[in-house]
Formats: structure tokens, C-alpha cells, sequence
């Protein structure tokens, strides 16, 4: 998520979970061919298992970039077909590529001609007026036709125009029973299902009907609820780490990055959801956002943050 689960964020999250997958923010071709790439594509080999999430939709960039994300590390390479920002569209990026199933396709193409790893596609279940599912599936049929098995969907179609991205992920309307009936309709994809999911009894009534659930917002505003994770849903035992382990270990982490120069808030602010729905988050909160951001502010915060608590 774009603005969120930068390299700090995922981090924090794997001190949570061992084994759910975690998402780069999108990064565009241009970025990585053009731009500053050891930032961009920097992540901590603990973070892994880790997918980047490419935007572009030049099939040739995309092999390259591919090319690139595999000798970084990542796990799997993501193409973004979901983000309906203009910013984007006019780059031909994200969701506007909803209608050009072949081009997707090709790109598809393109990046698995490059790579071992998988390459994988998020996307909506429609743009506009492209809102039937015989649209989304013949959408889905096109690129599954270039080797791509497995789809992440945003289960709302995109307004381009008039709705704002953060709309984009709350007015049109939720139909999950279209990524059901895609699972039902070619069950040898792998087809995780997104948006509004926020609970483990959800995730788990979404597991009867698909493969796998991807959590947005909710793993991110409300991180511990990935504690339960690994052993309901990937038979390992978990990590079970307790808040004030995570909080530990985390702190040792940010000391590192403090002294490699990070300040303080770029990597405390993603600790903010930790004690979600439980006594203290706001006292917690309030601490840290009061403090963290602060010259100077140093890991002390964070274990100060923690004594608001008790
Ligand atoms: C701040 C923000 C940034 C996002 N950035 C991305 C992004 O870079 N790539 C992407 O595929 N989706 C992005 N999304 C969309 C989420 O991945 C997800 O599809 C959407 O929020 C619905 O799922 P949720 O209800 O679980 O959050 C973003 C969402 C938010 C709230």
C-alpha cells in the first residue's frame, strides 16, 4: 500500500507473522529503470517471503523490471491492474488496464520470459461501464492465456473518473460471489480475494470458497491480528510473540536504523495500530504520535510509549 508498507512497516509485520505473504508498495518501471533502484528496491532479507508490486504496462520495461526484482531477492512479482489514480492512468498503470486484457497479457508474457519466480496480477473486477462478470471473466481468461495462474482481486470495480483512489475503496459496492464464481469456473487458478476483510472468522469463511485472502488495510491498521495467522491458516506453529516481545525486538531494529541515519517517526509510525481493540491503544498512540516525530526522538519513545500502557 502505497504510503504504508514501505520497507519499516514490513518489517514490524514479520516480527508478527512468519509465513503470510507481504506486499512492496507499487513501484512503477520508470522508478526502477530510471530512479534511485538500491532505495527503491531495498528491503531486510528477514522480510521475505516478499512480492514486489510493479505498475507499467510496457511489456519490454516489465521484463527488464522483472529481470531486476529477481536478482534483488523478492519472492514473486506483482503487476498492478487495481489502482485507479489519475496519476497512474495517465501513465497507462493500474486499473485502467482492466480493459486491455491483451496488453496485460503480453506484459504477463513478457515478465515470466524473464524470471523463475512467480508473476502474479492484482485487479478490480471491473472499471466504468466494464462491470459484467462475463467481462471480468473474459478479462481474467485472457491473461490466465499467457501462463499467469494466480490472481489477487480487489472484489470492487473502479470508478475512473469522479471517485478519488481512497472512494475507489469504499463506494462501489463488494461482490465477492464474482471472484467465487471465478474460482468455480477455472479451479486449477489460484485466486485470493481482497477488500473489506477484517477479521479472522472472514478470512476463514472466504477460505471455503477461494485460496487465499489478502488483508489491506485491516493487517496494516491492526497488525496483531496477524499473530493468529500462521497456525490457523498455514499449519505452521506461530511466532507467538507477545506485543511487548514484538515492541523489543522492533526497538532493536530501530536502533540500527537511527544509527544508518532513518528518523524515528518514518519507522514508529507503523507501530501505531499495535494494540488495536485492546486496553491502552490510545494512550499508546497519543505517546507516540506526540513524540516520535520530534529532532532527535530516539528508540526510548517507543519503550516510553509502552509505559502508557501499564
Ligand atoms: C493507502 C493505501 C494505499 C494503497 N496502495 C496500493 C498499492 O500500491 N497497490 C495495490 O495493489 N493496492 C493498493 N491499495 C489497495 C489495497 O491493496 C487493497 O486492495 C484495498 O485497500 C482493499 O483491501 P482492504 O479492504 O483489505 O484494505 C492501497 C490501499 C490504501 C488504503
Amino acid at each position: 500500500m502505497m504510503g504504508y508498507t514501505d520497507r519499516h512497516a514490513r518489517y514490524f509485520l514479520r516480527l508478527i507473522s512468519r509465513h503470510a505473504l507481504l506486499y512492496t508498495e507499487m513501484v512503477t518501471t520508470g522508478a526502477v529503470l530510471h530512479g534511485d533502484r538500491s532505495k527503491l528496491l531495498r528491503f531486510h532479507a528477514n522480510e521475505l517471503p516478499l512480492a514486489i508490486q510493479l505498475g507499467g504496462s510496457d511489456p519490454a520495461e516489465l521484463r527488464e523490471c522483472s529481470r531486476i526484482a529477481e536478482d534483488a531477492g523478492f519472492s514473486e512479482i506483482n503487476l498492478n491492474v487495481g489502482c485507479p489514480s489519475d496519476r497512474v492512468q495517465s501513465g497507462r498503470i493500474g486499473a485502467c488496464l482492466m480493459v486491455e486484457p491483451v496488453l496485460v497479457a503480453e506484459s504477463i508474457a513478457a515478465m515470466q520470459s524473464a524470471v523463475e519466480i512467480p508473476v502474479t496480477v492484482k485487479c478490480r473486477i471491473g472499471i466504468d461501464h466494464m462491470e459484467s462478470y462475463d467481462a471480468f471473466n473474459a478479462f481474467i481468461e485472457t491473461v490466465a492465456d499467457s501462463g499467469c495462474d494466480s490472481f489477487i482481486v480487489h472484489a470492487r470495480k473502479a470508478w475512473l473518473q469522479g471517485l478519488s483512489p481512497k472512494q475507489n475503496r469504499e463506494i462501489p459496492p463488494l461482490k465477492y460471489d464474482y471472484v467465487y464464481r471465478l474460482k468455480q469456473q477455472h479451479p486449477q487458478l489460484n485466486i485470493v480475494i481482497n477488500g473489506g476483510i477484517r477479521t479472522i472468522d472472514e478470512t476463514r469463511r472466504h477460505l471455503e470458497k477461494v485460496d487465499g485472502v489478502m488483508l489491506g488495510r485491516e493487517a496494516y491498521h491492526n497488525p496483531y491480528l496477524l499473530a493468529q495467522v500462521d497456525h490457523l491458516f498455514y499449519g505452521e506453529p506461530g511466532l507467538e510473540r507477545s506485543r511487548d516481545e514484538i515492541i523489543d525486538e522492533f526497538s532493536e531494529y530501530a536502533e540500527e536504523q537511527l544509527a544508518s541515519g532513518e528518523r524515528l517517526h518514518a519507522i514508529a509510525r507503523h507501530l501505531l495500530g499495535l494494540y488495536k481493540h485492546s486496553r491502552g491503544s490510545n494512550a499508546w498512540k497519543r505517546y507516540l504520535s506526540a513524540h516520535a516525530h520530534k529532532q532527535g526522538a530516539g528508540v526510548h519513545v517507543i519503550r516510553a510509549a509502552r509505559e502508557q500502557i501499564s
